[in-house]
């Protein structure tokens, strides 16, 4: 029997060195069943190239169930640079890795498209582009849609306003942990909203900014377990594990970090001890809805931004419907993924 290639997932992994940079770069392209496959190049440093393969492969899979779930017509992937432990990569060296990044994505002809994510912004962006025609978010003065850190903050606020709704309960206090670009820009609107914070964040430069919003500066490990409304995760992924969830004694957790649990069985953990958590894959989507509904699709600002605020739509119905079944969300929302890349997987 002819095996069907198309459903081998990932569907494809592509790891190389640059040949300007010499640094590991891998581009996984997880599927692409709706469409081209989309994620952003995140540039970090990794133990070795392999966790490198190993994070992009893990959020790849997650871009597949994010526009899945957005009811986008593009498939998940994700470009992962594994840089040198130390200070992040500067001047001609960056534009090194980063042409290089531009060849590893020309090399995959259109099946997937990058963007920016952590470590990696829209003027970043711009010198990939000199390689290859797929990337998405250049600055706007460039041809571009721009920082996609202010659409994604707009989505996780969409989405905790319907998580209240949902729960019939105010929301006052909230725990923010990562003040990066999309952690501050979600502080700021939780604040301006009259939330009580807690921030922590391993890099003590976020404690200036975030103090100025009002928000009480606690060390990391103590974010997690504050008792309040709301956890936001809003840094790298795997912040909530097993071991964790026992100690955590917050009543929600909504966030834009990607892959925020260590295993999906850790979702169960979290719902039976009644926690409701909404799903990293459905509340992170502002970015790519917003991109490519600029880039592709030729939506004004305005429309784009109506485009994001969808997810609190999205987001009901899970919880709902999740609620209905007497399932959890994490599982309502992976069935449906999986539903929608099924039917349209022989197109
Ligand atoms: N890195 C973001 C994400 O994971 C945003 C992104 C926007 C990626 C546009 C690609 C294209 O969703």
């Amino acid at each position: 029997m002819k095996p069907n290639i198309a459903r081998l997932r990932p569907e494809q992994v592509l790891a190389t060195t640059g040949s300007r940079s010499d640094v590991p770069i891998a581009i996984v392209v997880d599927s692409t069943a709706l469409g081209q496959a989309l994620g952003g190049c995140r540039l970090k440093p990794y133990a070795g190239w392999r966790d490198g393969v190993a994070d992009a492969e893990r959020l790849a899979a997650a871009m597949t169930e994010k526009c899945a779930l957005a009811g986008l017509n593009y498939g998940g992937g994700k470009a992962v640079v594994a840089v040198p432990a130390g200070p992040p990569p500067t001047g001609a060296y960056r534009r090194d890795v980063l042409l290089d990044v531009g060849d590893t994505v020309a090399e995959l002809d259109g099946r997937y498209a990058t963007g920016p994510d952590i470590g990696t912004a829209p003027e970043d962006m711009s010198v990939i582009a000199a390689r290859t025609a797929h990337v998405f978010c250049r600055p706007e003065a460039d041809g571009g849609s721009g920082d996609s850190s202010g659409p994604t903050a707009a989505g996780i606020l969409a989405a905790v306003n319907v998580l209240a709704e949902h729960e019939r309960r105010r929301l006052t206090t909230a725990s923010i942990v990562g003040l990066g670009q999309v952690g501050l820009r979600i502080a700021c609107g939780l604040a301006a909203a009259g939330v009580r914070i807690v921030a922590a964040d391993l890099d003590q430069r976020r404690q200036r900014p975030a103090e100025a919003l009002g928000a009480a500066w606690v060390p990391v490990h103590d974010a997690l377990r504050a008792n309040v409304d709301l956890l936001v995760p809003a840094a790298t992924g795997g912040l909530l594990t097993r071991d964790l969830v026992d100690e955590m004694r917050c009543r929600a957790v909504l966030g834009p970090a990607n892959n925020q649990l260590d295993d999906p069985q850790t979702a169960e953990a979290l719902h039976a001890r009644g926690i409701l958590w909404a799903p990293d894959p459905i509340v992170s989507a502002g970015g790519v809805i917003h991109a490519t509904a600029i880039e592709r699709e030729g939506l004004t600002a305005h429309e784009a931004r109506r485009r994001v605020a969808r997810i609190g739509g999205t987001l009901a119905a899970v919880l709902d419907e999740a609620r209905r079944r007497g399932v959890s969300p994490a599982r309502e929302a992976r069935d449906r993924a999986a539903a929608r890349l099924a039917g349209q997987s022989n197109s």
